[in-house]
């Protein structure tokens, strides 16, 4: 019988993490290093991996991290990223597709009402949320099959799953466009997809955070909590227990599911 230590082992698997250099991920980078992982954090600029590097080194639990920057939006960067793996491991256990176009109030036709928003913008988003994860999936492909148990964390969010409340962002800069929920909803369903056409060995999962306190509008903030079963926005740690269940052994027989962490949000 294998112990809860063995199940959730990492050690001699190799994880790849999406935008390494994010919140989320960082933290979960911090779990799988102390399991035992190799990692490789990807992410768009060499300064924002080079500080979660030196943040995760001086945790001091061994396992190597390799940083690659690839602009996800650039499919040329996408394909040389692809490129670079193949060249720098024989297998990937795991890949987290985690980073994401979230945008900002300065992106035009971005959290504007529904007839201002940008086609350009709208496309920018699916590029990163959607595509690339479709194309590094597909590229990582003859490295993942290698694994015993390959498995896929597609990183959704609670908008891929419900409508939006506009309410709540009212006398707030904060916006909800369209391009963010159809993106986290079509990766929703290619985890899906990918669950029911991949080889057997193959574990591809979703797993759809709720809001992360961040230092929000207080009103928005206020809102949110109110409509939250658990009464408070998720932080980081959080996400650590799904997302070391559905790399490891331990969650061996989970997939094609789209698991939320978010307070209960989802539940109304
Ligand atoms: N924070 C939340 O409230 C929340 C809620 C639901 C879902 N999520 C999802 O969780 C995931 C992680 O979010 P987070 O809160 O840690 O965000 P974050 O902004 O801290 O991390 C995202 C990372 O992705 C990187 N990234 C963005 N665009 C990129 C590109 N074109 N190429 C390469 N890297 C790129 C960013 O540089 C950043 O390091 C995202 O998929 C997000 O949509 C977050």
């Amino acid at each position: 019988m294998k112990t809860t230590d063995d199940l959730f082992n990492l050690s001699g698997r190799t994880v790849l993490i999406t935008g390494g250099a994010g919140h989320i991920a960082r933290r979960a980078a911090a779990a799988f290093l102390e399991r035992g992982a190799d990692l490789i954090l990807v992410d768009r600029h060499r300064d924002v991996l080079a500080s979660a590097q030196d943040s995760l080194s001086a945790l001091g639990h061994g396992g190597t991290i390799t940083t690659m920057t690839a602009d996800l939006e650039q499919p040329e960067d996408v394909a040389e990223l692809i490129q670079r793996v193949h060249q720098g491991v024989t297998k990937l256990d795991a890949l987290i597709n985690a980073a994401a176009f979230v945008g900002t109030d300065k992106i035009e036709g971005w959290g504007v009402p529904f007839l201002e928003q940008s086609l350009n913008t709208w496309r920018r988003c699916l590029e990163v949320n959607l595509t690339a994860p479709f194309a590094l999936i597909q590229g990582l492909y003859p490295l993942m099959e290698k694994a015993p148990s390959p498995a896929i964390v597609n990183i959704s969010s609670i908008y891929g799953q419900v409508g939006p409340d506009m309410s709540l962002y009212e006398g707030t800069t904060m916006g909800n466009p369209a391009a963010y929920a159809a993106s986290k909803a079509g990766l929703a369903q290619l985890t899906r997809w990918l669950c029911t056409t991949l080889p057997s060995h193959f574990r591809v999962n979703t797993v759809t955070p709720g809001g992360v306190e961040r230092g929000q509008n207080p009103e928005f903030r206020t809102r949110y909590i109110a409509n939250t079963a658990s009464k408070r926005m998720a932080t980081e740690e959080d996400l650590v227990g799904v997302l070391l269940l559905l790399v490891s052994d331990a969650g061996a027989y989970i997939t094609g599911q789209d698991i939320a962490v978010d307070g209960g949000w989802t539940a109304k």
